[in-house]
This record gives C-alpha cells, sequence and structure tokens, in this order.
C-alpha cells in the first residue's frame, strides 16, 4: 500500500495543472541525447543506432529528447543531433567540452606534413594570389573556409577565386584567416577513422551509404573509389589497403599529438594521406560502417 497516495495524489496534482511539479521531483539524467529529426535516412538511422547504444552502456543515465532547447542546463553530457555541430555546445559541460567544439586541424602540428598536398591559411587577397600562384603553376585548386561545414569548391585554372565564391564573398570580406587554399589533387578511396585518446578505436571507409547496420569488422574494409561512385568496389576492397591505411593512422596519430578526434584519410597523389580533421562529436558526424559499439565505449571511457 505504500505507492497508494501516489495513486492518490497524481492524478489529484493533474487535475490543479500541477501534474509538472511532480515531474520536475524526478533527478534528471546526466547525459542527454538529442534525437534527429532532419530528412536524411542515412542520418537518421545512425541517430537511432547510437541512441540504442548509448541507452545499453548508460542505461537510467541517459535520456532522449526531442529538441535540443529541452535539454536541462543540469545535463553534464550531450550526445545527438542539431541544427550545427556547434549548437550542441553548452560552457561547463564536460562533453562535448572545448576541446570538441571546433578544431583548426590546420593548426596542428603535423598536419601540414601529413596532408599530401599544398595547404596555405589565407584572408581573401591572400587566397586569390594563392590561386593564383598554384594556376600559374599549371594546378587546379581548391578553397575550403575555415568555418566549418561553411564552403569548399574546386577552382580550376581559367577560372578565379570570385567566381568560384560568388556572391558569398560578401561572408569573407574583412575576416583574418578564413580560407584554406588548397592544390586540387586526386583523392581516392577515403576512409575515416575514429581517434579516442591518442587510440584509433574503429572505422569505415566514406561511403555515404553505409551505417553501423553494415558493419562487418572493427576496420570495415569497405571502401569506394572516389566520392561519387555509387558502389563498393575493385582494389578498394583489399586487406593490403587497410593494413597500410592502419599504419598510417598509428604514425598520424603520434604526429598529431594524439588526444581525440576523427581522421579522414585517402590516397592523395598516390600516397596515404590526411584529407581532414573533425571533432569528436558522437551524433554529429557520420559513422558509416564502423562499429558503433567500440566508439560508444571508447568515448564513455574518455568522457564519461
Ligand atoms: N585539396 C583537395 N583536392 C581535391 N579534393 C579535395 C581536396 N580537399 C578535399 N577534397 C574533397 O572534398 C571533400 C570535402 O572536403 P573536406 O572534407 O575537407 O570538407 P568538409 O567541409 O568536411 O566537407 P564534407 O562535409 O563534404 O566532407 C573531401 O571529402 C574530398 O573528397
Ligand atoms: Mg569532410
Amino acid at each position: 500500500m505504500d505507492n497508494l497516495a501516489e495513486i492518490l495524489v497524481t492524478p489529484r496534482l493533474a487535475s490543479i495543472g500541477m501534474a509538472g511539479l511532480t515531474a520536475n521531483l524526478e533527478p534528471v539524467p546526466p547525459y542527454a541525447f538529442v534525437l534527429d529529426r532532419g530528412m536524411d535516412p542515412e542520418e537518421r538511422l545512425e541517430n537511432a543506432i547510437l541512441w540504442k547504444t548509448l541507452k545499453d552502456r548508460a542505461g537510467s543515465q541517459i535520456k532522449a529528447y526531442d529538441d535540443l532547447s529541452k535539454v536541462p542546463d543540469s545535463v553534464t553530457h550531450i550526445f545527438g543531433r542539431a541544427g550545427h555541430r556547434s549548437d550542441l555546445f553548452r560552457e561547463g559541460l564536460t562533453y562535448p567540452g572545448p576541446m570538441e567544439k571546433t578544431l583548426p586541424y590546420w593548426t596542428v602540428p603535423g598536419f601540414l606534413e601529413l596532408a599530401g598536398r599544398s595547404i596555405k591559411l589565407c584572408d581573401l587577397d591572400q587566397a586569390d594570389a594563392e590561386v593564383q600562384r598554384l594556376h600559374l603553376d599549371g594546378k587546379d585548386a581548391f578553397v575550403k573556409a575555415t568555418r566549418d561545414k561553411y564552403f569548399t569548391k574546386q577552382v580550376p585554372v581559367g577560372t578565379s577565386l570570385w567566381q568560384a565564391l560568388d556572391a558569398m564573398v560578401y561572408s569573407f570580406i574583412d575576416e583574418q584567416a578564413c580560407l584554406l587554399v588548397q592544390e586540387y589533387v586526386e583523392m581516392t578511396y577515403e576512409y575515416r577513422l575514429f581517434v579516442v585518446d591518442g587510440q584509433v578505436v574503429t572505422g569505415a571507409g566514406c561511403i555515404p551509404w553505409k551505417t553501423p547496420l553494415d558493419n562487418t569488422a572493427l576496420y570495415d574494409p569497405a571502401m569506394i573509389e572516389h566520392r561519387g561512385n555509387n558502389k563498393v568496389g575493385g582494389p578498394a576492397m583489399s586487406n593490403l589497403r587497410l593494413d597500410q591505411y592502419l599504419a598510417f593512422a598509428s604514425e598520424a596519430v603520434d604526429r598529431l599529438g594524439g588526444g581525440s578526434f576523427v581522421l579522414d584519410i585517402a590516397m592523395i597523389n598516390g600516397d596515404v594521406g590526411i584529407v581532414e580533421l573533425n571533432p569528436m562529436r558522437l551524433g554529429q558526424v557520420g559513422i558509416y560502417a564502423a562499429n558503433v559499439r567500440a566508439l560508444v565505449d571508447a568515448v564513455l571511457n574518455r568522457f564519461g
């Protein structure tokens, strides 16, 4: 009969509009997970798999929310999806912390030596000069904004930076260090590795239609030759390439100084090189066919 009071009192509170009061008395789990409300089917599936895996590990310590605005201020960890990557960041969180907010990887020692191509950090005028320098050398350019997921474009010989930027140019005026001007190179067999606390914990080929449901090994061997390809194939499946990638990754992690990040690598002009690094934000970065259990275990052991 212990819960008789609750049975009698809760409906009464509800009837006088105070049901919220009883709900507020429940402790808030320290981990929050934001569910994906976007339209991309692979992203929604990845989000669901990630939620299930975190829930299996964290149990009553984690709660899902259908909107970031509903996540209480008292939580210590936020995982999952938001409109923009940095939206999940709040001062004072244990995870994501400041290191997971943004990652200006072009300043990380070792990156430029492992990029396999020229990369120059520029303001607008410097970017124009660097594009012209590459063009005079007979090379196409590739321009990427330093602002997260904002702008990337090829600038072929015979065209100009201004044509490539078009109306976007206005968003770069008066900004220092806003563009990375790179030599345009052939990038094939792109592969994503998840690095937690200096350890490569899992990885998979960057294949847009693959999710962790397709995972076949800790380092999934499937790759596509070009980002736009619509089928897995050929020499990409060779374990030799995977061995080469894993050997490169473990050396790269040391040269990058360890830490936690998402490491994208590829064959760049015939050698293994780094495409880019992204912050280790579970739920904000494509997992492809990586092993989500290994990833979640490593992240919770490090940040939990
Ligand atoms: N220097 C380069 N030359 C040729 N292609 C490149 C170069 N740099 C990047 N790419 C290609 O462009 C893609 C996007 O570049 P990058 O990953 O650096 O930017 P991003 O902002 O993360 O974009 P996305 O979210 O589309 O991956 C890479 O996956 C690669 O296929
Ligand atoms: Mg990328």
